[in-house]
């Protein structure tokens, strides 16, 4: 990395993302961080392409009027939907979640079958299984509306919660014909529920969080040495896995502290509360925001 600090922008639909960014500062500290809550227009699970893309160039136009030097589209909605009229429309790099969160499946897969979870969007859209087809993979892909206004009540271990994983995710682990060994978070909640899908799914399914493998493709993009590869190396946990998968932890101590600054389209009030849930750690620095259309 160079002695300038990178400047990552960083967008997503509301609260979610920030799930990404807690990984991507625990890999790359020493950044300014930019992030574009949307939080007026979410969610975007329930939008059309047409929709999640327009709102994704304007707050993409946005970080980049902040001085944005990369762009990481945190939201699997908008990474589905819209990563191609971003990716034209940028005027610096921009990376999904999708190429990361099937790359680190593909390295962990053995039946080359995985289950994907997201929004009813980003699962109609098949974009994951595109990306998981080009590894030569099979993608079981369901999606599970419910899950993320379960996470943003806050009800991450609650028994409700489990049993709408439970339904969601039968077909997929519980048929006798089911080859799936990878179980794919294609959703920026669903890494606050990882300790519980982990009590759903067979001990012998690997779980792989798109937030934590998106940060390691920031890392390598931007030459950061990552920590030491361990069983988390590309987001990935078995049951008698070496990750702790409880709570989301503040960001280990590595050189660099990073800047951050928030943007918000909705409450200020409301980001800092619901965001210090999916950070880890306090959200300050927030500002509103209002994009029109
Ligand atoms: N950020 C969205 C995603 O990862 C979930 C929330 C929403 O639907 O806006 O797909």
């Amino acid at each position: 990395m160079s002695a300038q600090r990178p400047v990552i922008g960083v967008f997503d639909s509301g609260f979610g993302g920030l799930t990404v960014l807690r990984e991507m500062v625990r890999l790359v500290p020493n950044a300014e961080y930019l992030y574009f809550g949307d939080t007026a227009r979410l969610p975007y699970g329930t939008k059309s392409a047409e929709t999640v893309a327009r709102y994704a160039l304007g707050a993409c136009h946005f970080l980049e009027s902040q001085g944005a030097e990369h762009l990481v589209i945190a939201c699997n909605t908008a990474t589905a939907l819209a990563m191609d009229a971003i990716t034209s429309y940028a005027h610096v790099p921009a990376i999904g979640v999708i190429d990361p969160g099937a790359a680190a499946a593909a390295a962990l897969s053995k039946t080359r079958h995985v289950a994907v979870i997201g929004t009813e969007a980003t699962i109609a859209s098949h974009a994951y299984h595109r990306a998981l087809e080009k590894l030569k993979l099979q993608a079981y892909e369901k999606a599970c509306p419910l899950l993320v206004p379960l996470v943003e009540e806050g009800w991450i271990d609650h028994p409700v919660t489990q049993q709408v994983a439970e339904i969601y995710l039968q077909d997929a682990f519980l048929h006798k014909d089911q080859r799936s060994d990878v179980l794919l978070l294609g959703c920026t909640h669903y890494p606050l529920i990882r300790p519980l899908l982990r009590k759903v799914v067979p001990s012998d399914v690997a779980i792989v969080d798109s937030a934590e493998s998106t940060a390691y493709a920031l890392a390598k993009k931007l030459g950061v040495d990552p920590p030491p590869a361990s069983a988390s190396a590309s987001g990935a946990t078995h049951a008698s896995g070496a990750r702790a998968v409880t709570a989301p932890s503040a960001p280990d101590p590595r050189p660099g502290t990073p800047g951050f600054r928030f943007f918000v389209t909705d409450s200020v009030q409301k980001f800092r509360r619901l965001g210090a849930g999916f950070l880890g750690h306090p959200v300050d620095n927030v500002e509103h925001v209002d994009l029109g259309g």
